[in-house]
């Protein structure tokens, strides 16, 4: 199977993933969990991620949107419902993904918000447990 390189932003995980991965699950073989309370169903928005464009010499890679399956009518509806959230963040559709939709087709560089960031559950708990 042919694989392409991911690398994950800000933790700086890296590695080869299976083409036609979703960038969620390529993300959680990398050792870095993506929100989620929908199971994946595209409805809840948990798993944004950012895709950044470029050359990156460091990686070796140059890292496209394109690198991407094209946004789905799912995730179309998604951002269409929330304008105001696009315009806060200054986002646009395709810059931003649900990285539960998105399958890997190339190399990409995947900026992972704080608020996507699986780990935060875990660091309230053990913060509330001492
Ligand atoms: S996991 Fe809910 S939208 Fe992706």
């Amino acid at each position: 199977m042919t694989k392409h390189n991911i690398i994950l932003q800000p933790s700086g995980r890296r590695g080869q993933i299976d083409e036609g991965t979703s960038v969620r699950t390529a993300a959680r073989e990398l050792g870095v969990e993506i929100e989620s309370i929908c199971a994946e169903n595209a409805t809840c928005g948990k798993c944004m991620v950012l895709i950044e464009e470029g050359r990156f010499e460091k990686y070796n890679i140059d890292s496209k949107r394109e690198n991407l399956s094209p946004v789905s009518i799912e995730e179309a509806d998604y951002f269409s419902r929330r304008p105001r959230l696009l315009k806060d963040k200054g986002w646009e559709v395709g810059q931003v993904r649900l990285s539960c939709q998105c399958k890997i087709l190339g190399d990409v560089l995947i900026n992972v918000p704080e608020e996507s960031r699986g780990n935060k559950q875990i660091v309230k708990n053990f913060a509330l447990a001492r």
